[in-house]
Formats: structure tokens, sequence, C-alpha cells
């Protein structure tokens, strides 16, 4: 770990990535079971007790600003279906020193919960839908619920929630047919829809043959025509950002298998019962729960973060159609 400036030290790791994003998964639970998340094999759901409570969660957040994150966003599971959410969101919005505050959501409750989101801070969202079609939105998540999802997204547009990312998993076989449905949403709407490459993680039940890399995606969009690269913003995650000539909206990649952004990556994970993980794609964690419940003091706190970051691997090795290497599922991570 080099710390810049010694008086303030800020979370740099020794390849010299600024850690300056927490992502904060508040429950493992989640209203839909979608195929590439949900282990084939029931795992027990956390006790309540062993989650995280909110004055825990943002005691841990406001000590990360402390050390340079200015940037969260909350996951799940599903974290709209975690009770006090909406108090939550608004103590994050306006803790000093945040800039970004965003939201991971599957959409189910998103049109009902609409003023409450808007009102705690929030503009900017990702919602998860991976077809346009009633019946397979069914068979992908277990739930008959895209006309809630889509009423949702609508709902968010006609707020103005400025970006809406729409987070596709691309699946052969499952909903490669719609990709370039998917892509055609952003001509006249200001959504950015991004392709996601499958990342084996855990158990989960979907079969590694229906991963498919970017390349592959972009060679079934290939009847778009031309894509126009977009600039990467300054508060960017890992998409690769594109245009349609003229569209409303954009088009992004995210390759985690075929291109990794690794040696950019900039985020730090709290899990719901209070782990922090400097890797999405490994199991090397540091516990805060316990040393919180047992009087950590705040220098104890950023001390655990620094442990964290010292942990953090230079770059994943996750490959195509390889083993999961994580034994976590992703719903317990947040993606
Ligand atoms: P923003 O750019 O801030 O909107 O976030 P994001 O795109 O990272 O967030 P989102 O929660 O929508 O995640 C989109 C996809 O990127 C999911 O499939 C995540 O699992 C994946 N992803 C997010 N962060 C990482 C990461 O650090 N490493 C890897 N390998 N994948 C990630
Ligand atoms: N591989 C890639 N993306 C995944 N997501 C969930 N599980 C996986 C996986 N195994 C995506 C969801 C959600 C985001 C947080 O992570 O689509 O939008
Ligand atoms: Fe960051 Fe790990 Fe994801 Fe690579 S795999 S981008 S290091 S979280």
């Amino acid at each position: 770990m080099t710390n810049l400036n010694p008086i303030t030290p800020q979370l740099i790791d020794a390849c010299r990535r600024k850690l300056n994003y927490l992502r904060v998964s508040i429950t493992d639970r989640c209203n839909l079971r979608c195929i590439y998340c949900v282990p084939r094999d029931r795992i027990p759901k956390l006790a309540h007790d062993d989650i995280l409570r909110y004055e825990e969660i943002l005691r841990i957040v406001r000590t990360g600003v402390r050390l340079g994150i200015t940037k969260v966003r909350v996951t799940g599971g599903e974290p709209l279906v975690r009770k006090g959410v909406f108090d939550f969101l608004s103590e994050l919005t306006r803790m000093e020193g945040i800039e970004d505050v965003s939201l991971t959501t599957n959409g189910m409750t998103l049109a009902t919960h609409m003023d409450q989101i808007v009102v705690a801070g929030i503009n900017r969202i990702n919602v998860s839908l991976d077809s346009l079609e009633r019946e397979k939105f069914a068979a992908i998540t277990g739930r008959d619920g895209f006309d809630r999802v889509w009423a949702g997204i609508e709902k968010a547009m006609e707020k103005g929630l400025s970006p809406i990312k729409i987070n596709v998993v691309a699946m052969a076989g499952v909903n490669d047919n719609e990709l370039i449905d998917m892509a055609r949403l952003t001509i006249d709407r200001p959504l950015h829809v991004r392709f996601i490459e499958f990342m084996p993680m855990g158990t989960s039940g979907m079969d590694v043959g229906c991963q498919m890399l970017t390349p592959e995606i972009q060679a079934a969009l290939s009847p778009l025509g031309h894509l126009e690269p977009v600039e990467n913003g300054r508060i960017d995650g890992p998409a690769r950002r594109f245009r349609l000539p003229g569209a409303a909206g954009e088009i992004g990649f995210i390759s985690a298998i075929s291109h990794h952004f690794c040696s950019t990556c900039n985020r730090l994970r709290l899990t719901a019962n209070g782990q922090l993980r400097p890797c999405l794609m490994s199991d090397v964690q540091v516990d805060l729960k316990g040393p919180l419940r047992s009087g950590a003091t705040d220098a104890d706190i950023e001390n655990l973060f620094f442990e964290a970051i010292a942990k953090k691997p230079s770059e994943h090795h996750l490959s195509r159609r390889g083993p999961a290497q994580v034994s976590q599922q992703m719903c317990a991570i947040g993606g």
C-alpha cells in the first residue's frame, strides 16, 4: 500500500489503483431467481443477525469516505426488498464526501417505489433486464415480471433519472436472438444498454456453454452497422461505450472475461454479512462485522480497509468456460 499523502491516508494499492468506489450489498435476498445468478443447490439465507444493520453500514461507509471513497453503489440480492432502504439511501446521498450514490436493482418494484427513490436523492440506477419477451423473462428469472420491470424503466425515464443503465447478460440459445432489439431500445430512448459476459461464480444453474464473449455479441449486433465509440467519463464503470449514429442512448460492453479491466479497477465491496472484499473474483475477504460488534474504534476500521486493499489481487484469472474460482454466489456479493 502506498500513501500519497501521509497525513490523510488514501486507499491506494500496490498496483497504484485508487480505490474510491464502494459497492454495498444490503441483503442476500431477492424476489427473482435468475439462472445465471442463483445457485443450483439451495444455500441457506443469512440469519437476520448476520446481516449488518444500517447504522453499521453507515459507519463503515463514513470510514471509507475518510479514506477517499466518493462513489457508492447499493446492491443486493435485490436492495429494494430490504425494509428501511429508502431512509438508508437518504442517509447515503446526504453524507458529506460522497459524490455519487446509485442503485442496482432488478426493477420488480421500481415503478411502485420510484417516488421514494427520487425523494431519497437517487438520480441514476442500473436495472437488470435480459429479455423483452414476457415468457422468456419468466423462464430466465422464475417470475412473470416483465411488465413490472418495463413499467419501472418507463417511470424512471419519466422522472428523468439519468443515466438509466440496462444490464443484459448475453446468453447463447437464450436471449441471443433479442440482442439487436435490446440495442435498438437506445435509438429513441435515453437508455444505456450494456451487454455483459457471463461470469461463472459459485454454482449457478447456468450452463457455461451459453456464455457469449463480447466479440460474439458484437457479431450478433453487426446488422445494426457501425457503433461510434463514446468517451469514458470520470465516474465510469467497466463498460466500453458506443452509440448508434444519432441515437438518444448508448450501447456498452462489460467484458470481464475477454478484456478484463482489473488494471483500472477502483472497487471494494461490502457484503451483506459485513465482509470487505477487495475483488469480485476472489474469495479473499476481511471481516468487519466481528470487530465492529466487539468495540472496534474508527482507527481499527480504517486499518481493516488497508488490510483489504493489501490483499487486492492485481487481476483475476477467470477464463472462458473455466471452472468458477469464487465459491460465493453473485447474489451474495452483489455483482
Ligand atoms: P456503474 O458503471 O457505476 O454504473 O457500475 P457497474 O456497471 O459496475 O454496475 P452494475 O452493478 O450495473 O454491474 C454491471 C456488471 O458489471 C455486473 O455483471 C457486474 O458483476 C459487473 N462488474 C461490476 N464491477 C465489477 C468488477 O469489479 N469486476 C468484474 N469482473 N465485474 C464487475
Ligand atoms: N455474470 C455476469 N453478470 C451477472 N450478474 C449477476 N450474475 C452475473 C454473472 N454470473 C449481473 C446482473 C446484474 C448485475 C449486478 O450483475 O445482470 O445486473
Ligand atoms: Fe476488480 Fe477483481 Fe473485478 Fe478485476 S475481477 S475488475 S480486480 S473486482
